[in-house]
């Protein structure tokens, strides 16, 4: 088995990383696993990245690479489009004609966030700005891609997610830059959704694609093609994350001048931004969490703030070492 995987500076490129180090170590599989960042390829350039597929010829891609500036592309709009929408669209084409099998990644951005309820996966998209129509797009041509193939060896999975935070820059990351010295921090309450552990994704995206022959080599699963939402369990804002991100990390002996009273719960109104949000993300997994179940994969969805905790007290142990 031959894996592509795109974006590997990105938070979740990143996580791939690990768990793919772990995965495969000591295991007699035939795996060869090439990771791409923009210093391999600027995927905006079509043409390296086709002198990539044809010279290395995955037989899975996992595409982790995105333009993820959210408020950026409202002026960058051609940018965003090329690799959300352009880029998937090219790698979904080169996996049907060659046999591989595609794992993308999508965003609770392609939804307009009306209601309160858990959207499911057949729930109409109607994304607000650039960023969330450009991942639309990207979703809607892998899906008419694979649709005109009858080739049932090539299988693609989109993953959508939300509130990513791994390696990299990230809303946890900054609350916590700015607790440092700030006595007071006023953070949206307003906006629901669930924060998502790169590391945990990469995992639960390496379960949903791998299981064990009989003689325990690691092969390609059979799973259905679709989309999914994958995120844990459970719901927060960010003002909620905020605070558990700061209790967390006095806990764990960080030094902030902000406790968690002094985080101020605001409506996304007072708050402006370029690009327009959902209010809400909050997205239904039981679509993957059965599939997972039918696939035999073990895979659990912890409640978000289990995984906020692991997280935030591996970055302080970090920074105090
Ligand atoms: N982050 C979130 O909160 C969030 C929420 C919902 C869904 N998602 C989705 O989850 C997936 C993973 O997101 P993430 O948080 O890992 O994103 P990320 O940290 O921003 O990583 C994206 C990677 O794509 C690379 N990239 C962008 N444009 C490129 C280009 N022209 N050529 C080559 N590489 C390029 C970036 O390279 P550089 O490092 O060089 O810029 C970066 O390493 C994406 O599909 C994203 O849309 C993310």
């Amino acid at each position: 088995m031959k894996i592509l995987v795109t974006g590997k500076d990105g938070q979740l490129g990143r996580a791939f990383q690990k768990e793919f180090q772990r995965l495969f170590q000591n295991k007699h599989s035939k795996v060869d696993i090439r990771y791409i960042g923009r210093q391999d390829c600027n995927l905006a350039d079509l043409s390296a990245l086709e002198n990539i597929l044809h010279e290395f010829q995955p037989s899975l891609i996992i595409n982790a690479a995105a333009y993820t500036a959210v408020d950026k592309a409202e002026q960058e709009h051609d940018l965003a489009f090329t690799i959300n929408a352009v880029v998937p669209e090219f790698l979904a084409k080169y996996a049907v004609t060659h046999n591989a099998s595609l794992m993308h990644y999508s965003t609770d951005y392609v939804f307009d966030g009306e209601g309160s309820d858990f959207y499911s996966e057949d729930r109409a998209v109607r994304p607000l700005g650039v960023y969330g129509k450009s991942k639309a797009k990207g979703e809607c041509l892998i899906v008419d891609a694979f649709s005109q193939s009858n080739n049932a060896d090539t299988r693609y999975a989109i993953f959508r997610t939300s509130w990513v935070y791994g390696e990299g820059g990230n809303f946890i990351r900054t609350i916590l830059r700015l607790a440092k010295d700030r006595s007071e921090l006023k953070v949206i309450a307003d906006q629901f959704g669930v924060p998502t552990s790169a590391d945990w994704l990469a995992a639960l995206s390496a379960d949903f694609l791998f299981g064990l022959s009989a003689d325990s080599q690691i092969l390609l699963r059979d799973f259905p093609s679709g989309i999914y939402h994958a995120v844990p369990a459970g719901e927060t804002t960010w003002h909620g994350l905020a605070c558990e991100a700061v209790k967390i990390a006095r806990e764990s002996g960080l030094s902030l001048a902000t406790e968690v009273a002094d985080i101020k719960a605001i409506p996304a109104t007072e708050y402006s931004l370029p690009a327009p949000r959902p209010m809400n993300s909050r997205m239904s997994t039981q679509k993957l969490q059965k599939t997972l179940k039918d696939l035999g994969a073990v895979s659990k969805f912890p409640v978000w703030n289990e995984l906020v905790r692991d997280y935030v007290s591996e970055l302080v142990k970090k920074q105090l070492n």
